[in-house]
């Protein structure tokens, strides 16, 4: 779908299908959608005196001019009520119109910015939104499979803005919203591609092309590499998996140590079978999200190279599967990590722990102002929160909390901070080692978080993405299966950054 940005009447641009929208309880359009109305004769004023047309939000009216103005079809999106419309709302409303569109075979789609006239909201903002709702609701997985026809897809949309001087801050949000939503894309993608395609090599051929595209360092440390650097979390997780590991770093401004550096830590276990701890077998095709944390980094990265934003960004995605295998890696194992902390494993399917200690180790070298790893570490943080409801958030830094939580709140990926209290370490004590690698049933998300606080020594956030990852039923702009969570919430994140 390409997207323009166009300066006039909505009703005069050539399109077969245009989005206007309308708030709860207006009873006469203003604006573009009222100039539409005034082209029609007055037909959207008729249904919503009829009761047809309530601008609630998740509605979407269609009415056909029948040659009164050149386009085939209008579409009219509630908006809700206006005291309660934000962002999100633009987002949602964005995707309800197009998907209708979609539905209906539309090739040539114009639509306003939803929010920017009486709604209030940043012109930016709020195109940036609109076009953003757009696309994430329009993506669609190149799946492997055999199609009757091809799916419907539209050719092109058109952002009309009546207000000339509108129009470059349109332009920008436009600009904005394709960078993320392509960042989105790739995580959503490789979260979608069955595990023996998004392999550990598969990740890192990703990331050679983000690096290649944006003039990023890169290292991808294979199994040698990681055991000159002494990564015995990664390689005791590493052992057992056919595919070989990869332990993935991207550098955005790597050589430029006047910025400020953020380093992102993605979690990047391309199956999880519990290994010798196996899981059972019931749903466990779903572990092939288990690297939605590093799908998140890479989508983050591609977007921070597309932004050029004046940091130094750095990714790290260690890769591996967890598999069962005569090499695998066993309870009662101990294990030496790279700042020479001995665990000993209690239950190898606590993987993602294993393997993040030595990410989160390999960052201190940066000497970062903040690290942020994400993980689908716990099925526990599942269990508190709920499926697709927000990401556990541990922090050893309340400001950077409160910046990751008003980034959740803003792009709708929600966190929601749990406690990292002391106390939680009694839980990971062992008699052969420092620590273990499991805490047991109660607490189970806190544990987790207070194992990997045994490997920073920096300000430090950490977001445990289980069950944020993979949606089983979709949302209004995310569809079934991979959803990019974590992308737009660590663009918001370091665009904020001051
Ligand atoms: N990848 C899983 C966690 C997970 C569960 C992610 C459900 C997404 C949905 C993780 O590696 C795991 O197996 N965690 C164990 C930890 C336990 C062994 C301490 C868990 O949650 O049961
Ligand atoms: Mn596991
Ligand atoms: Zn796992």
């Amino acid at each position: 779908m390409k997207i323009s940005v166009q300066q006039g009447e909505i009703q005069s641009v050539t399109a077969d299908t245009l989005i206007v929208n309308l708030f709860d309880e207006v009873t006469s359009p203003s604006g573009a959608t009222g100039a539409v109305d005034q082209a029609l004769g007055g037909a959207i004023s008729e249904l919503i005196a009829s009761g047809d047309l309530t601008g609630k939000a998740g509605e979407v009216g269609v009415l056909y001019p029948r040659g009164a103005i050149a386009a085939k079809r209008v579409l009219v999106v509630g908006l809700g009520k206006r005291s309660s419309f934000n962002l999100e709302g633009v987002r949602q409303a964005a995707a309800n119109g197009i998907k209708q569109a979609q539905k209906l075979k539309a090739k040539q789609v114009a639509t306003i910015v939803h929010g920017a006239g009486i709604g209030g909201l940043d012109v930016t903002a709020a195109a940036q939104a609109t076009v953003e709702g757009s696309l994430l609701a329009t993506y669609r997985f190149a799946a492997t499979k055999q199609e009757p026809e091809p799916p419907h897809a539209i050719d092109t949309l058109t952002i009309v803005e009546f207000d000339g001087g509108k129009v470059a801050a349109i332009e920008t949000g436009s600009v904005q919203a394709q960078a993320i939503a392509a960042g989105v894309a790739i995580a959503r993608d490789l979260v979608n591609m069955p595990p023996n395609v998004a392999t550990p090599t598969k990740l890192a051929e990703t990331a050679v092309s983000i690096a290649h595209e944006h003039n990023f360092n890169i290292i991808v440390g294979d199994r040698a590499w990681a055991a000159e650097h002494n990564m015995g979390g990664f390689l005791a997780v590493a052992k057992g998996a056919g595919e070989p590991p990869k332990f993935i770093v991207l550098e955005h401004n790597g050589d430029r140590e006047d910025l400020d550096t953020i380093v992102l830590v993605g979690k990047g276990i391309t199956f999880d079978t519990g290994g010798i701890s196996i899981k059972p077998s019931e749903r466990m095709e779903a572990m092939k999200s288990d690297m939605g944390g590093a799908a998140a980094v890479l989508g983050a990265m591609k977007v921070v190279g597309a932004l050029d934003l004046p940091l130094r960004v750095i990714g790290i995605a260690p890769c591996t599967e967890n598999m069962p295998d005569a090499n695998a890696y066993r309870p009662a194992d101990v294990i030496t990590a790279s700042n020479g902390v001995t665990i000993e494993i209690i239950s190898t399917d606590a993987e993602g722990r294993m393997v993040l200690a030595d990410g989160l180790v390999y960052a201190t070298r940066y000497n970062p102002k903040a690290v942020i790893d994400l993980a689908t570490l716990t099925g526990a943080c599942v269990i508190a929160l709920g499926q697709g409801m927000a990401a556990g958030l541990f922090s050893t830094d309340d400001g950077l909390r409160d910046q990751m939580v008003a980034a959740g709140t803003a792009v709708h990926e929600r966190v929601w901070p749990l406690p990292l209290w002391d106390d939680y370490k009694e839980a990971i004590k062992s008699d052969v080692a420092d620590i273990k690698n499991s805490g047991g049933r109660f607490g189970g998300v806190a544990t987790s978080a207070i194992f990997l606080k045994q490997f920073i020594n920096y300000p430090w956030v950490h977001l445990d993405i289980a069950g944020m990852a993979l949606s089983e039923k979709g949302s209004t702009y995310t569809p079934r299966g991979g959803t990019g969570y974590g992308v737009r919430l660590l663009v918001e994140f370091l665009r904020n950054w001051a």
